[in-house]
């Protein structure tokens, strides 16, 4: 492999195809399927880059560290992590949005909205707190990893912060939207100093990839995934 090879990480899971597909679509294949390999670090077919394969909410992490010099990670991930890297370009599919939710019982006339402060289910603590403070609400946030639309169905809160794709796991769980918080599409992130010293190599596949975009449109590419 190129001893200058260039390191790009991308998330396992749902965005993984759509990565495979832009870097593919710029030159850069991997030598075996990112999608279903066990290996996390694999090589490209011409040996210019290497692929880093690792779960999402790590990569803004190897990418401020400057252990991938550039990355694909949702919009979420990349604004919960407050990590200081670039992110040239909004590559538009994983499109999902994060809302608030709670119980459709809780709005119907006469439901008591309870005492005290409000309580937040979340695994998005960050853009959640900034959200309510935008809003001058003062709450307290419950931290949570996973199945946060359980949350309100069991007393543990009031209202959850959390991604809706289809809006199919709010509805089976009868809660319901009542703000808007973000917009999230996948991003394309780069380490600040890679920026520079390999300007060479990162900016023509940056600049493939936006003429990728505008030739595509941005009208095709709101693809379910986060
Ligand atoms: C995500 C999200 C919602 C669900 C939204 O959860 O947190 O629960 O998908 O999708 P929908 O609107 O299409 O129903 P994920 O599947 O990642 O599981 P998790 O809650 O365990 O993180």
């Amino acid at each position: 492999m190129d001893k200058n090879a260039i390191t790009i990480a991308l998330p396992k899971g749902r965005l993984m195809p759509d990565c495979v597909r832009v870097l593919s679509e710029v030159g850069l294949r991997a030598e075996e399927d990112l999608s279903t390999t066990r290996r996390l670090l694999v090589p490209s077919e011409d040996g210019s880059a290497r692929f880093l394969i690792i779960r999402d909410k790590d990569l803004p992490t190897y990418v401020d560290y400057g252990a991938a010099d550039m990355g694909i990670v949702g919009k979420d991930v990349l604004m919960e992590s407050k990590r200081n890297i670039l992110e040239p370009l909004d590559l538009g599919f994983g499109y999902c949005r994060i809302v608030v939710a709670q119980p459709a019982a809780t709005l119907e006339p006469g439901a008591t909205s309870g005492w005290g402060h409000t309580r937040v289910a979340t695994k998005y603590p960050y853009i959640a707190q900034r959200h309510f403070a935008s809003l001058g609400e003062q709450i307290e946030i419950i931290p949570l990893y996973g199945s946060i639309e359980l949350a309100p169905l069991v007393g543990l809160a009031d209202r959850i912060v959390d991604l809706v794709s289809t809006g199919e796991t709010l509805r089976q769980n009868n809660l319901v939207e009542v703000q808007d918080v973000m917009e999230v599409t996948a991003r394309l992130v780069v380490n600040r100093a890679s920026m520079k010293i390999k300007a060479d190599r990162l900016v023509p596949i940056i600049e493939a990839i936006r003429e990728q975009l505008e030739t595509r449109g941005h009208g095709d590419t709101r693809t379910r995934g986060k």
